[in-house]
């Protein structure tokens, strides 16, 4: 398998989703570092996430940050807080910062729009933005006010499971995948991605999500395994070992590296980060993560008092963050990598081929 290798047709995506001897996926990682070499070079990009809210309206079945979690005290970051952390990401060379937050549509717009835009005035830094299904309206916006990329990730590409973990505030809500296609109209690059392991994802359905990562002809995409969370009612059941479908894929670490891995061959320009559900565990999977083909490291900026309001899923998993700067370094080191400088948009140049000499 190499860059040049012809497109994974669905019985390989699905046999090696099923493959366990580490001799054969030695030859999947190595196939998927040799594409992102090809496409992105030993190039890490570092982007600082800042967790500008857990305010949100939604009642995700997997999410601790569901509306329905009445014991979280919840925060709005303040402007200036926001962009102390940006100056913090510039102090360290990165080159963008992923503004994330729950869904609320009482976060103002024109207030994002105003940070945004003091973020753009003061430093040479991408914005990613991850803030849900906003309105369209709210995303142009932001996007005049200078704001570069749009992640929100369709979590399961089966509607129906979608549906039902995911539930639409109102019943004529238009599916969350409508919008990625109007966000990349509005000039944004556009992120997606899903959880592994989700209780009702069978084989079928992950190589569904990854074919569709393809089809978006996604720019970025997050893929971490789902961890149940004892706030939510899905996650006590899937504690107390109800576990899904009878072809259930496991939430595991090595199933998500699997995904990453055949999402760098499918999508070998995307930017595909070492997302923080799998890499938090233990460093040791931060750095499978990058020799599976991930190309980006997402370290944390949120203050710790807010860090630990922003209950995805549970603390323990948060606690080891990859935030400390020069461990990451010394990751990227280890494995021969650099971190990237600049803001580290998708790559759309030809590849080099992958068996030129270095
Ligand atoms: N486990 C893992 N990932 C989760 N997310 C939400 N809840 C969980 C969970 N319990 C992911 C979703 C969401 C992203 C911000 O975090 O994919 O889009």
């Amino acid at each position: 398998m190499n860059a040049a290798a012809p497109p994974l047709d669905r019985a390989a995506l699905l046999a090696w989703l099923r493959e366990d001897d580490p001799a054969r996926l030695a030859q999947l990682w190595a196939g998927a570092t040799a594409v992102r070499r090809a496409h992105h070079d030993d190039i890490v990009h570092l982007r600082g996430l800042i967790e500008i809210s857990n305010r949100c309206v939604r009642r995700c079945a997997y999410c601790g940050m569901w509306s329905g979690n009445k014991d979280l005290q919840r925060y709005l970051m303040k402007k200036d807080e926001i962009l102390a952390c940006a100056a913090r990401a510039v102090r360290r060379g990165y080159g963008s910062v992923v503004l994330q937050s729950g869904e609320d549509p009482g976060i103002p717009a024109k207030w994002l729009a105003d940070a945004i835009a003091a973020i753009k005035a003061a430093h040479p830094l991408a914005v990613t933005l991850g803030m849900g299904e906003r309105e369209l309206d709210d995303y142009a916006l932001w996007r005049r006010s200078g704001a570069d990329r749009a992640l929100l990730r369709f979590e399961t590409s089966d509607a129906a499971l979608r549906r039902r973990l995911h539930p639409p505030l109102r019943a004529d809500q238009p599916d969350r995948l409508a919008l990625l296609p109007r966000l990349r109209d509005l000039g944004y690059e556009i992120g997606g991605g899903f959880m592994v392991g989700l209780p009702g994802q069978s084989y079928e359905t992950l190589a569904d999500d990854l074919e569709l990562c393809a089809a978006l002809d996604l720019d970025m995409i997050g893929i971490g395994p789902y961890l149940p969370c004892p706030d939510t009612p899905l996650g006590r059941r899937f504690l107390a070992g109800d576990r899904g479908v009878a072809d259930q894929v496991p939430n595991s670490d090595l199933m998500t590296l699997k995904a990453l891995a055949l999402a760098r061959l499918l999508c070998p320009e995307a930017n595909i980060p070492a997302t923080t559900a799998l890499a938090v565990a233990s460093p040791e999977k931060h750095l499978a993560a990058l020799r599976a083909g991930a190309n980006v490291i997402m370290p944390n900026l949120t203050p710790p008092a807010y860090r630990r309001l922003y209950h995805i899923y549970p603390d323990q998993a948060r606690a080891a963050g990859s935030d400390a700067h020069d461990l990451v370094l010394a990751e990227l080191r280890q494995l021969g990598l650099r971190p990237g400088a600049g803001p580290g948009g998708r790559p759309r140049e030809l590849p080099r081929p992958p068996d030129q000499p270095r």
